[in-house]
């Protein structure tokens, strides 16, 4: 394996994340995060059980400057130390994303910075360079488990910028199936941290769920195993023990993201490593399990701290900080895109 190379700007970095219900700013310092500040929605939407995409916008517009002052505070310097400013421009809500696209151009203008737009799973996949990182930051080739409310998928990270999708949903979105089973126990949301709380103390092997595609190793699908928690709350009625309903549920999400991660990143060419990102990264039980999974296969394990598996702008700024530092520029006709493939030239 190639020792890790990821040539980062050592000056600081603004950067700013917008692409759904969170509204973050960062200051990142070489691979550092100086400060990462996350202003969430999640009350907000919880009284719809999901997000209304207007309602977001509004909700970023009313939060990103004491945000990014926040940020800027917390890590002890002004906008006239910032050298450059990160910023997602795709993919997702297209609201949600012009107000952080519009925040970073006006900033950029005003202290006359350079500008780059950074796509959402990018940053993601680069969360594992980021200082603190559980395991260090891996080397590459890599391959990288994604796994959010939006994306699930497994990665080869052949290098920075050099990305390959290996494995991917074929339906629902990891985050998505413990979202949706966390409604239909009635848990509130978002799911997956009230799944993983309520399964503290409960039976994994009580109710029998379905696992993904077993006889797809690349692919993940969870639309069965929605209809099967649907079909198991209206059998069970108030019998149903919820601590085991949740732990079950957990399980069979787990055992598909881990049995087919750790094959994948077997078959993979040159890869030793298997770095595990996004929302869904945070669930304990999933990076407890990769790890004890990843040791038996001889792999190297990777997960950055649950802070920066849910959306947050440090891996935002890191991402856009080995472009800037590789010279790559957007200008003030930078645009948002509410869906984007991960080798899209759209910065
Ligand atoms: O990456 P993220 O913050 O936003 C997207 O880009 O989608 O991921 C959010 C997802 C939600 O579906 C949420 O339920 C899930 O991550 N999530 C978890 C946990 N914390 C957040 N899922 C399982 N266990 C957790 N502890
Ligand atoms: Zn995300």
């Amino acid at each position: 394996m190639e020792p890790t190379d990821l040539a980062l700007l050592t000056e600081p970095v603004l950067g700013i994340e917008t692409s759904c219900d969170e509204t973050s700013a960062a200051v990142l310092l070489g691979s550092t995060p100086a400060s990462n500040v996350v202003s969430s929605q999640v009350e907000m939407h919880e009284q719809w059980g999901g997000i209304v995409p207007e309602a977001a916008a509004r909700a970023h517009v009313e939060a990103i400057l004491p945000v990014v002052e926040e940020a800027l505070q917390r890590a002890g310097i002004g906008l006239d130390a910032v050298r450059a400013v990160a910023v997602t421009n795709r993919p997702g809500l297209v609201g949600a994303l012009s107000v952080g696209v519009t925040a970073a151009k006006a900033l950029a203008f005003a202290w006359n910075l350079p500008m780059v737009g950074v796509h959402h799973l990018e940053g993601h996949i680069l969360s594992t360079f980021l200082e603190g990182c559980s395991g260090g930051p891996p080397g590459f080739p890599h391959l990288c488990l994604v796994v959010s409310g939006g994306h699930t998928e497994t990665v080869l990270v052949e290098r920075q910028g050099a990305y390959r999708i290996v494995g991917q949903t074929l339906d629902d979105a990891a985050g998505e199936a413990f979202d949706k089973a966390a409604r239909l126990l009635g848990l509130g949301y978002p799911g997956g941290r009230a799944i993983q709380e309520s399964a503290i103390n409960g039976d994994p092997n009580r109710y029998p769920l379905p696992r993904a595609l077993p006889k797809d190793p690349c692919n993940f699908s969870f639309s069965g195993l929605k209809t099967a928690v649907l079909r198991l709350v209206e059998r069970e009625g108030d019998r149903l023990d919820l601590p085991d309903a949740a732990a079950s549920i957990q399980e069979a999400i787990i055992e598909a993201l881990a049995t087919k991660a750790v094959a994948a990143a077997e078959e993979a060419d040159g890869v030793q490593a298997l770095s595990l990102v996004g929302g869904v990264a945070a669930n304990r039980r999933l990076r407890e399990r990769l790890r004890v999974e990843c040791s038996r296969a001889g792999l190297a394990f990777h997960t950055p701290p649950a802070e920066f598996c849910t959306d947050n702008a440090a891996m935002i700024a890191l991402a856009g900080s080995w472009r800037l530092h590789a010279g790559q520029r957007s200008g003030f006709d930078l645009d948002v895109f509410p869906n984007a493939p991960l080798d899209a030239k759209r910065a």
